[in-house]
Parts: structure tokens; C-alpha cells; sequence
């Protein structure tokens, strides 16, 4: 009988995932779940046929540089790519996938949870009652601002950035975008979306900001101090996609200094370091990069990394290939 491939999985995934790539593939598995050191990725890269990473992997040039003979194919499970160098992966004749779709609407999910918590000051609020400082309801206590009626600035209207808007209709704001061009004329007639071609034309004009856009080269630190400075004061931004979009010192500043209301990161450059003086403000909700975190959306991403790496085994041209 043929030997299995070499299937590498740098970090736990799903019960049900596992077993599956377990019967599949000569599977090696992260019981413990503990990220692999660069040593450690470096020999997966010499002696795997698939690695299958996450964005908590670095994948630079130095450890593809590593890779065997026998590695054709990163499976990233997630649908970022920022963590691996796709150029030095190309160079070596490595194939790269992803898994989109099957987290579009729970990352949305995420983004209108941050939308909502940082316009309503939930998190301040949860913080308030479990720290014994509640003292029974006020009428002028713990005041947010509606988000009905106001403007939504989606930064990105790819699938989350449109899944986003359509959440965002449904609490009756109106979708605004920034993307490379207009999306087209049926998705813009069902979000009633104006688009904008001027950045920062949008961003001043917007009362909630949403950072929906891939990181990459040209949107590092596209949220810049200059940009940030021409939200209204009354504004809020929101990041579900990647945190080096934002320049977290400057949004810091704009956030302690009352230049904007406040903010919700789900996602942070550093991860898992949040950046300190992000870590002292009330006006900022952080969460631990959830956006996909859901049972059901962390077993389909499984099942389709599974799926591309059928496909490329069988000669055929995986459904993700990037
Ligand atoms: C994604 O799929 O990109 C999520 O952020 C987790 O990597």
C-alpha cells in the first residue's frame, strides 16, 4: 500500500478535523497545542509533504527556505496570508491556500459585536457590575451613542466587508466603503452603499469606521495618525481584520486624547503583546482575535483546508489556491 502523505499541523485543531485528518494522512497533530518554535517549524518544512499553519505561524522566507524536497503545500487554515511570505513560497515552487467563505459571516458577526460594544460601552459596563460598582439604574449613567441612523465606513467591502453591511442594514445604518473600485451594481442597490474612492474623504464623513481590508504592504498602517485625525469626534473605528492596519500608538493618542469616542480591536500588530497604553483606556473594547472563533466556523475552515488538499494531492487545482 502507498504511503500516506505527511500531513503537518502546527497548531489544535477541531476534534472532528483531526480525526478526519488523522484517518486521511500520516497526520502529525498538536495534541498540546503549543505554537511551534522557528526550529521546530523549520524541520516540519524539511520532512512534511503538507504543512497546514495558522496565523499564528510565522512563515517567512528564511523558515521556506527550510522546506524539503517533498513540501508542495501550505494549507493555511484561515483565510489571512499576511504571516506567510507568498513570494518566497511561489520562488520554491510551494503552493499556498486558504480558507474563505466558511468564516464570512461569523467574522461579520464579530464586527457588529465590536460595533455595538464600543457604541454602547458594554464592555465598560460588563467591567462596572462585576467590579461591584453599580449602584442601580440612572438615567444619565454609562451613556452611549445609537447606531441606528448612523453612517458605517466600511474600509474593504470584500465578503465580511459586504456581510458586515448587511448586518449593519439590518440596525438601520447606512453602509458607506472605501475599496479598490465600485462592488457591483446588485450588492450596492442591496446594502444601498455609497462608495467612496476618496479614502479619506469617507473617513471624515463616517460616525463608525470598519477596518475590513487584508494586511498587506500597502495597507500597513493605513489607519495612520494623519488619517485618524480626520475622524469626527464623535467617531468610532473598529478592526476585525488584521492589527497592522491601524497604527495602534497613534489611535492610542486619538483615543486618549477624546479626538475620536472610542474603539473595538479584535485584532492587534503585535498578537498576542496588545499594545500598553491600549491596555490602560476604558474607551477601547479588546478582544483575543475571535472574529472565526465559533465551533461550527473553526470545523468548516478545517474541512476546507481538508478539501484543497485533496485536490492538489489528486493533481487537480485546489478550490483556494492563491
Ligand atoms: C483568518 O482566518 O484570517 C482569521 O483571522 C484567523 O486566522
Amino acid at each position: 500500500m502507498a504511503e500516506k502523505p505527511k500531513l503537518i499541523v502546527t497548531r489544535k485543531l477541531p476534534d472532528a478535523v483531526e480525526a478526519q485528518m488523522a484517518a486521511n494522512f500520516d497526520a502529525e497533530l498538536n495534541g498540546d497545542d503549543t505554537p511551534l518554535g522557528r526550529s521546530e517549524l523549520a524541520a516540519a518544512f524539511g520532512r512534511a509533504d503538507v504543512i497546514v499553519p495558522t496565523v499564528s505561524d510565522v512563515i517567512d522566507a528564511e523558515i521556506i527556505g527550510h522546506a524539503g524536497p517533498n513540501l508542495k503545500l501550505l494549507a493555511n487554515f484561515g483565510v489571512g496570508v499576511n504571516h506567510i511570505d507568498l513570494d518566497a513560497a511561489r520562488a520554491k515552487g510551494i503552493a499556498v491556500t486558504n480558507t474563505p467563505d466558511v468564516l464570512t459571516e461569523d467574522t461579520a458577526d464579530l464586527a457588529m459585536a465590536l460595533i455595538l460594544m464600543a457604541a454602547r460601552r458594554l464592555g465598560e459596563g460588563e467591567r462596572m457590575l462585576r467590579g461591584g460598582g453599580w449602584t442601580g439604574w440612572a438615567p444619565t449613567q454609562h451613556l452611549g451613542r445609537r447606531v441606528n441612523g448612523a453612517k458605517l465606513g466600511i474600509i474593504g467591502m470584500g465578503r465580511i466587508g459586504a456581510a458586515l453591511g448587511r448586518r449593519a442594514r439590518g440596525f438601520g445604518m447606512g453602509v458607506h466603503y472605501h475599496n479598490r473600485g465600485p462592488v457591483e451594481a446588485g450588492l450596492a442597490a442591496e446594502l444601498a452603499a455609497t462608495y467612496w474612492d476618496d479614502l479619506d474623504a469617507m473617513i471624515g464623513a463616517v460616525d463608525i469606521l470598519s477596518v475590513n481590508c487584508p494586511l498587506s504592504p500597502e495597507t500597513h498602517h493605513l489607519l495612520s495618525a494623519e488619517r485618524l485625525a480626520l475622524l469626527q469626534p464623535h467617531a468610532f473605528v473598529v478592526n476585525a481584520s488584521r492589527g497592522g492596519i491601524i497604527d495602534e500608538a497613534a489611535l492610542a493618542d486619538a483615543l486618549k486624547s477624546g479626538a475620536i469616542a472610542g474603539a473595538g480591536l479584535d485584532v492587534f500588530e503585535g498578537e498576542p503583546a496588545v499594545h500598553a497604553s491600549l491596555l490602560g483606556l476604558e474607551n477601547v473594547v479588546l478582544l483575543p482575535h475571535l472574529g472565526s472563533a465559533t465551533l461550527d466556523g473553526r470545523i468548516d475552515m478545517g474541512m476546507r483546508a481538508m478539501a484543497n488538499v485533496e485536490a492538489f494531492l489528486a493533481g487537480e487545482t485546489p478550490p483556494d489556491l492563491l
